[in-house]
């Protein structure tokens, strides 16, 4: 950061408080993590200068198999950005089992865009899962290309168990017969049944994409049902349990490969981030060790002792806990007297937490305020954290809670909350 320093130093101050927030405080949004080192390196990389429009392999027009070489490219000087393309691709299909893999994508939002492009065409009708039971803005917001170019209609979760119920969604995609269903979600507690989906697509002849930008971690090591075998496409992002650089990703069945490469290159995107590219490679390599299993076990097994410890503690959780790296609290409706999600999350601001206000299966407030707040486990399990911590953590949340209008006693707080991060330190290197 020497250069910075010297030549910008607002941008300098900007990024060492940046690191300071992330080093003392308790990260628990459910879709962030800390990159390794190397995946900050590369991002940082010389490859950023580099334009290179297309991809780094052709179609060959007899076998209508991929031939790397430097024809697919618009621009010349490409042959070290191709390998970094291909290692790329070819770690994305091992880690996944795919036949294709796309790793241009800028982010999830841009890798859904494409998948749709490919799958349907403006006016059709998608099934997603509603927004305020888990959904993402991509499944069918009405800002949103996809609320605003298909026909959306929302799936639910069961009023009872606040959990898909699959008999509910095949009735409903019966009565609506869309040309596209959509499986994923940005704030679902539970594993998703990919086959089960599957056989409901293909009751009503409907194309299956899986948005897994959130569990792509734990389907990398099993610990997941993979939706690659039962869908027509399959988009992530690659830094939530990844564990990568901020971008996103595409797998698809060879089928799709050639349309969901021109979706991506020129349909939705220009020149690819090729330092992005880099450090996804780099990432995908961390993916295929032993020790990212390890890992991936602990986010699973920390998230249900941070549960249980809330749960123990009078915390409602949405769908009674989770299989996964995430959790939500209900914390009532605004009737009930209860505080909304929008105060819990400032109040454990206040106290050095992170975490986000979400709403919750058929929340009476608005998604602003919401009942909810979102946990996850993968950035604390990164920093070393394990079931002691996630019991002192269930402790520190409910201390909030208790006191959620007591400035003096958060501020207080905030010291434990640091003596604890300072036990488990980021980033020491830099
Ligand atoms: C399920 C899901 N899909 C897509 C995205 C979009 O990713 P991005 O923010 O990279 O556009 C998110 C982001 O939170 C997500 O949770």
């Amino acid at each position: 950061m020497n250069h910075i320093q010297k030549t910008d130093p607002e941008i300098y101050a900007a990024i060492m408080n940046e690191l300071k927030r992330e080093r003392e405080n308790l990260e628990l949004i459910a879709s962030e993590n800390f990159t390794s080192l190397a995946v900050l390196e590369a991002q940082g990389c010389v490859m950023t200068n580099k334009y290179a429009e297309g991809y780094p392999y052709r179609w060959s027009k007899k076998t209508g198999a991929i031939n790397y070489n430097l024809y697919g490219r618009y621009y010349g000087g490409c042959e070290f950005i191709n390998d970094a393309e291909r290692l790329a691709i070819e770690r994305a299909k091992q880690i996944f089992g795919a036949e294709h893999a796309n790793v241009q994508p800028h982010s999830g939002s841009q890798a859904n865009m494409a998948a749709y492009f490919t799958l349907v065409k403006p006016g059709d009708t998608v099934m997603a899962l509603e927004l305020s039971h888990g959904g993402h803005l991509t499944h069918g917001h009405p800002l949103s290309f996809s609320g605003q170019l298909y026909n959306i209609v929302p799936y639910t979760v069961n009023k009872e168990t606040e959990q898909l119920d699959y008999d509910e969604l095949e009735a409903l995609a019966m009565e609506h017969k869309p040309q596209m269903i959509l499986a994923g979600a940005s704030a679902y507690p539970r594993k998703l049944d990919f086959a089960r989906f599957r056989e409901i697509a293909d009751k009503v002849g409907a194309k299956l994409m899986v948005d897994m930008a959130h569990i792509a971690g734990l389907v990398a090591v099993g610990l997941h049902q993979s939706p690659v075998p039962y869908a027509d496409i399959v988009t992530s992002t690659t830094h939530k349990t990844l564990r990568g650089p901020r971008a996103g990703l595409i797998l698809c069945k060879e089928e799709f490969a050639k349309e969901v490469d021109s979706k991506v290159f020129p349909g939705v995107q220009g020149g690819p981030l090729m330092h992005i590219i880099a450090a996804k490679a780099v990432a995908f390599q961390e993916a295929l060790q032993p020790e990212f299993k390890i890992y991936q076990q602990k986010v699973v097994e920390n998230a249900e002792t941070l549960a249980n410890a809330l749960i123990k503690k009078g915390f409602k959780l949405v769908s009674g806990g989770t299989d996964t790296h995430l959790m939500l609290i209900d914390l009532g409706p605004e009737v009930n007297g209860s505080p909304s999600g929008k105060k819990m999350e400032e109040a454990l601001d206040k106290a050095g937490i992170t975490a986000n206000k979400n709403t919750v299966p058929f929340d009476t407030r608005s998604p602003f305020v919401a009942s909810g707040i979102r946990l996850g486990t993968p950035a604390v399990t990164t920093r070393g954290m394990g079931k002691a911590e996630m019991e002192q953590i269930a402790d520190l949340i409910k201390r909030v809670y208790d006191h959620i209008d007591n400035e003096e006693y958060l501020q207080e707080l905030k010291k434990e909350v640091h003596s604890l991060t300072d036990k488990f330190p980021l980033y020491p290197e830099l």
